[in-house]
């Protein structure tokens, strides 16, 4: 059986993460850096940033982060901010993307906070159709050109 698993980048497959940032098209580069871009940026906010390689089985397919400390949460809500998140092009509806966000709200669940937020552009449907049937609410904020979107943790049992 297929499992998905979220595991450390390391040297031995940050390589292999970092390539799969060359799958996407040009139209889904604009919607998220590179992940050699953002773990340079995990380097330099190591208390916030949580990057994580996806793997399928044993292959590194996807690549996502979370800001754990995240600025701009309103109402003193306990939240994660989901940074970057990328499933490599061949591997996309397939599921995976959808499961990889169930395993984020068990992590949201076990470190007790409530909501998800994370941001995206408009340009296509993707990814934001991805987010609202996932459950998101789109909060009507936009942020650096991205439209901010939230989950009620609560809402998925
Ligand atoms: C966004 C992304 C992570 C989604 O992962 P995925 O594995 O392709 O998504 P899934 O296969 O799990 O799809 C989940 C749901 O979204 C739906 N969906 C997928 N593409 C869709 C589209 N173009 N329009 C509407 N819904 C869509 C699927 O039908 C599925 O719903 P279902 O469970 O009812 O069938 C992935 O497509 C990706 O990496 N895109 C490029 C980078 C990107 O945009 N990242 C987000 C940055 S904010």
């Amino acid at each position: 059986m297929n499992k998905i698993s979220l595991q450390l980048v390391t040297h031995d497959n940050f390589t292999a993460v970092t390539k799969l940032s060359d799958t996407l098209t040009d139209d889904q580069k604009k919607c998220v850096a590179t992940n050699v871009k953002s773990l340079a940026q995990a380097y330099l906010s190591p208390n916030d940033a949580w990057p994580r390689a996806i793997y399928l089985n044993d292959t590194p397919i996807g690549f996502i982060m979370l800001d754990l400390n995240p600025d701009d949460i309103p109402n003193n809500e306990k939240a994660y901010y989901l940074w970057r998140y990328m499933i490599a092009f061949d591997y996309q509806g397939k599921g995976y993307g959808k499961e990889v966000l169930d395993l984020i709200v068990n992590k949201c669940k076990e470190d007790q906070k409530d909501f998800l937020y994370t941001s995206c552009v408009m340009e296509n449907d993707m990814p934001y159709q991805f987010y609202l049937k996932y459950g998101f609410i789109d909060t009507g904020v936009l942020e650096e050109d991205e439209e901010v979107l939230k989950l009620d943790i609560s809402s998925k049992i």
